[in-house]
C-alpha cells in the first residue's frame, strides 16, 4: 500500500491544529515536514521547535526533510524534537554519510535525498545506510511547484539499485505530485508521496488520499 506523507508547507498556517486534525481525519499516517535555512535553498520555512510542536500534537509519523547545507550541526536537536525519519541531501556541504551515521546513532529511521540534476547512481554507495531513499521531482524550496517527469524515470532504476541491496529501503517522491499524476509515480516504483498542495488545497482531499491508498489515482 502506498503511504502518503502530508507536506504541511501546503497547509494553511494560521491553521495549524485543525489542519492536522484534518490529516489525521483523511487516515494520512505521515506528516512531512520541510526545513529550510536559505542557504541550501532560497527560502525559509520551520525550525526544531515547530516539529517539537508538532510531535507533542500528534502521533503521526514524522518525516523530516532537512533542506540544510550543514545538516550535521541540527540531527541532534530534530532528534530531541521527536521525529521519526530525518531526510538529508546528497548535494548538501556536510558529508552525507556522516549525516547518516548519525541520524542512526539517535535510533531514528535516516533518508538520503537527491534533487532534480542528481543522478541516482550518486547515492548507490550510500544505501546500506539508509532506510528510505527521497526523490525531488521539483527542484527544492518551494511547494506549488509542477511535477518533472525526467526525476520520475529514476524510481525504476532507484528500484533495481534498491533491490541489489537486499535492505528493505522505502522510496518517496517529493513535489507537484496531485491526484492525477499520483498512479504513474506508483507504478513507476513509489512507496511513500509527498502531497502538500494536492491535497491540503484539493477540493475533495478524501477523494486523493482515498484513490491514492486504494492503488487507483489516475
Ligand atoms: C519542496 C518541498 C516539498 C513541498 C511539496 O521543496 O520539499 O515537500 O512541500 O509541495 P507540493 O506537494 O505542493 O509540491
Ligand atoms: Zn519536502
Amino acid at each position: 500500500m502506498t503511504t502518503i506523507s502530508a507536506s504541511v508547507l501546503g497547509a494553511d498556517l494560521m491553521n495549524l491544529g485543525a489542519e492536522l486534525r484534518r490529516a489525521e481525519q483523511l487516515g494520512v499516517t505521515w506528516l512531512h515536514l520541510d526545513q529550510m535555512d536559505g542557504h541550501f535553498v532560497p527560502n525559509i520555512s520551520f525550525g526544531p521547535d515547530f516539529v517539537a510542536a508538532m510531535r507533542k500534537a500528534t502521533g503521526l509519523f514524522l518525516d523530516v526533510h532537512l533542506m540544510l547545507s550543514h545538516p550535521l550541526r541540527y540531527i541532534d536537536a530534530y532528534a530531541d524534537a521527536g521525529a521519526d525519519l530525518i531526510v538529508v541531501h546528497a548535494e548538501a556541504e556536510d558529508d552525507p554519510q556522516e549525516a547518516l551515521r548519525a541520524i542512526a546513532a539517535r535510533g531514528i529511521k535516516a533518508g538520503i535525498c537527491i534533487k532534480p540534476g542528481t543522478q541516482p547512481e550518486a547515492i548507490r554507495p550510500l544505501l546500506p545506510l539508509c532506510d528510505l531513499v527521497l526523490v525531488m521531482t521539483v527542484e527544492p524550496g518551494f511547494g506549488g511547484q509542477s511535477l518533472m517527469e525526467d526525476c520520475v524515470a529514476k524510481l525504476p532504476m532507484l528500484r533495481e539499485m534498491i533491490a541489489g541491496t537486499g535492505r528493505d529501503i522505502l522510496l518517496e517522491v517529493d513535489g507537484g505530485v496531485k491526484q492525477g499524476n499520483a498512479q504513474r509515480v506508483i507504478d513507476a516504483g513509489a512507496d511513500v508521496l509527498v502531497i502538500g498542495t494536492g491535497l491540503f488545497r484539493a477540493k475533495d482531499p478524501q477523494a486523493v488520499v482515498d484513490a491514492v491508498m486504494a492503488g487507483g489515482a489516475a
